[in-house]
């Protein structure tokens, strides 16, 4: 495993100090198991490489949004990245601050806008013309200034999955590139709006740094132009994407590559500025399990099918992008390993977790889907009506319930029937 929280004593996985096997007994099946120690190193890679520069983490809050995890991240003062008004509530349960997030999305709602100007974030991440009237209406309804930095879309391509591409010119995001100059000018214009910074978020699970490098020499090459047009600039939003290692990925150590973007800055001769970064994979993917257990085996013509009870409303990232999540044992067999696809009860076809995998399994026994702290949970639905897992963390020796199991009646406790 990529990450030594999870590691096998005596052939039964642990998470730190406690057997998995224990907390799947404890806490049932399927179950989202998180290492308190796994966030603080990955969190610390970021925050050491960071000391004594001018740069900032801000947690991106969608890859988890646990309460539990956010809080481990805020009493390291971490800052927090988010995108609606509801992952600004969870940083404030979270015990984060709000002066210390910046609010990201391309379709923020005036009333999240409200919500976030008067809880005071740091930055708004503004990502077209009409975003900027609609919060410098709010802003002025308010008697306030938002700060804003605008999300330019530099037109790199971050070499990932199309669906984690952001930064083309075909993506959905930010201001283009050939516009930003013009659409910054009408930013300043704007009285109840105050221009701090600029911003990008080029993908995700990128797993080389000279798409970053790119992406800032154009932001760079742009705050030279605004700044000559009367703005100034004081911070430059690198955006998240750093990859973790699934399978065979070899994604740069997060010290490398913090301190290679910094570095880069600082010889462009924009030194001066303060940089932000806003991880999210890469802080929490290897941090966290999904554990599952074997319902069936089911021998087929041309495959056969491990049947477990986690499924694509557990975990959609296989089902959406075809992403790659290693799948082990919890307890070792010493026994002949067979070839099963690993799937989940869900009527999709698409309900998949692991295609071809070699295990030696019996029905009832433990698998971990490893990698799933990142975009896990947070992700998770209720399709066919299936309850939410629990979500535990370990901390040691001690594993506590950081999100209860969803119970079915919970799932319909809003519905109601027609009267007649
Ligand atoms: N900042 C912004 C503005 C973002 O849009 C994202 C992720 C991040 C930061 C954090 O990126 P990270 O460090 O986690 O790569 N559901 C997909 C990933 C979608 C990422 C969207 N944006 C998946 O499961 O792979």
């Amino acid at each position: 495993m990529s990450d030594s929280a999870f590691h096998y004593v005596d052939g039964v996985l642990h998470a730190e100090g406690v057997s998995a096997a224990s907390l799947a007994e404890q806490f049932g099946t399927p179950l989202y198991v998180y290492s308190r120690d796994a966030l603080t190193r990955a969190y610390h890679a970021y925050a050491d490489a960071c000391a004594g520069r001018r740069a900032t983490v801000h947690v991106a809050v969608k890859a988890n949004s646990n309460l539990a995890v956010l809080n481990v991240f805020a009493r390291m003062g971490a800052g927090f990245d988010i995108v609606s008004s509801g992952e600004l509530a969870r940083v404030l349960a979270g015990g984060g601050k709000a002066e210390n997030t910046v609010f990201s999305g391309v379709g923020k709602s005036a009333a999240e806008m409200r919500e976030a100007l008067e809880a005071g974030v740091k930055c708004f991440n503004v990502e077209s013309i009409p975003e900027l009237h609609a919060l410098n209406e709010v802003a002025k309804s308010l008697g306030k200034k938002a700060p804003v930095s605008l999300r330019v879309n530099p037109d790199v391509d971050a070499k990932t999955h199309p669906y984690i591409s952001t930064g083309l010119k075909s993506n959905k995001f930010g201001v283009a590139f050939s516009d930003a100059r013009a659409t910054y000018a009408q930013a300043h214009a704007m009285p109840n709006l105050d221009v701090v910074g600029i911003d990008c978020h080029i993908g995700s699970q990128i797993t080389e740094i000279s798409p970053y490098l790119d992406a800032v020499d154009k932001l760079l090459e742009l705050v030279a132009q605004i700044e000559s047009d009367g703005m100034s600039i004081r911070h430059v939003d690198v955006g998240g994407g750093l990859g973790i290692t699934y399978d065979d990925e070899t994604p740069p150590d997060i010290g490398v590559f913090v301190k290679t973007v910094l570095d880069h800055i600082e010889t462009s001769g924009h030194g001066q500025r303060e940089v932000y970064f806003e991880p999210g994979r890469s802080l929490v993917g290897n941090a966290g399990v999904l554990l599952t257990r074997v319902e069936f085996l089911k021998p087929g013509e041309e495959k056969n099918f491990a049947i477990v009870d986690a499924a694509m409303n557990d975990l959609a990232r296989p089902a959406m992008y075809e992403a790659f999540h290693r799948i082990v044992p919890v307890v070792k067999r010493d026994a002949k390993a067979h070839k099963y696809d690993v799937v989940g009860p869900v009527c999709e076809s698409g309900d998949w977790l692991g295609r071809d995998r070699e295990l030696a399994v019996e029905p009832g026994d433990l698998l971990a889907i490893c990698s799933a702290g990142a975009y896990g949970f947070v992700m998770s639905s209720n399709y066919n009506t299936r309850p939410r897992a629990a979500e535990i963390m370990v901390d040691g020796e001690r594993a506590r319930l950081v999100r209860e199991r969803e119970e079915v009646k919970q799932l319909f406790a809003g519905e109601s029937i027609l009267p007649d």
